[in-house]
């Protein structure tokens, strides 16, 4: 997620080649892909952060509160948080109560900069770095604010895992193709194309997707009789539970890894 932030930072026409980019991560191979890129690493996080104005945190959840608890930022600089599930209380806890933060959620459409950021700031930041924040996700693809904290339990549930989600009935529908007689590249490009296309029309229509669902769905056709059969089968009902499962677990990980033995409060 940091190389496809790195990347789309770089690639940025109107910010990229005015930033002072620096990469931390303590096992120099990991540092290997950013090489070529026009930043500096490092393998101690806080040499990495003096002199720049904004943090990202782009670890796993696990060693977040290690990581954030060893780093020595100045109250002014802004941290932007792309860590799922760990939450703003912890990230204050472990700096200082009013250290600015944005949190962040991003997904991994991010690496061809066709990704979707939900964003929530703090009390703390000014607007100058909700902007700034802003800034580093937009070159990740699409960004949008959020009301409330909580809400990015579900932006988690729905971009954040939901490549996934269509990963999984992409593998569905070519097992399906091949089941009824076609080659695996033949169902598999199909398919693939079949999910561009829909993603295109329902992105460029004003209708939502149900309107366009039913526009295609013909009395007595075939998309009926395969439709019918999901709803039977209770589909959307069954994507309510999996969603509702992925915003729990969202809200867990605060709890699990929320907590640190080398809190500094
Ligand atoms: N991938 C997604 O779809 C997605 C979507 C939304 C949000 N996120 C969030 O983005 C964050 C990163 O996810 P990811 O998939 O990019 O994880 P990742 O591939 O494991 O990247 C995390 C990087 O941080 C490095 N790291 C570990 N400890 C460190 C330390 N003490 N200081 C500096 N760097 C350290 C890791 O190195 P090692 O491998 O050597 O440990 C690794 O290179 C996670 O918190 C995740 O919740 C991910």
């Amino acid at each position: 997620m940091a190389f496809s932030l790195v990347r789309g930072l770089l690639e940025a026409p109107e910010i990229g080649r005015k930033l002072d980019l620096h990469v931390a991560d303590p096992q120099h191979t990991q540092l290997d892909r950013f090489a070529k890129l026009a930043v500096e690493v490092h393998t101690d996080n806080n040499t990495a952060i003096t002199q720049t104005d904004v943090v990202v945190l782009a670890v796993k959840p696990q060693v977040a509160g290690q990581v954030v608890a060893g780093l020595d930022l100045t109250p002014q600089q802004l941290l932007v948080s792309i860590a799922a599930g760990i939450n703003l209380v912890s990230l204050q806890q472990w700096t200082r109560m009013d250290q600015p933060i944005v949190r962040c959620m991003p997904n991994t459409p991010a690496l061809l900069n066709a990704g979707i950021s939900a964003l929530f700031a703090n009390s703390s930041c000014s607007q100058e770095q909700r902007h700034h924040a802003q800034s580093i996700l937009d070159s990740a693809g699409v960004t949008l604010w959020v009301d409330n904290e909580n809400q990015l339990d579900a932006v988690t549930a729905v971009s954040g895992s939901g490549p996934a989600y269509f990963f999984l009935l992409m593998e569905a529908m070519v097992e399906a193709g091949v089941g009824l007689g076609l080659s695996n590249e033949v169902a598999t490009k199909l398919t693939l194309e079949t999910a561009r296309g829909a993603a295109l029309m329902a992105l460029d229509s004003n209708d939502g997707p149900a309107t366009l669902r039913h526009n295609v769905t013909s009395p007595g056709g075939t998309t009926e009789a395969a439709v019918r059969v999901l709803t039977d089968k209770k589909m959307s009902e069954t994507i309510g539970y999996a969603l509702f499962a992925a915003a729990t677990r969202s809200a867990q990980l605060a709890e699990e890894f929320g907590h640190l033995s080398g809190d500094r409060n």
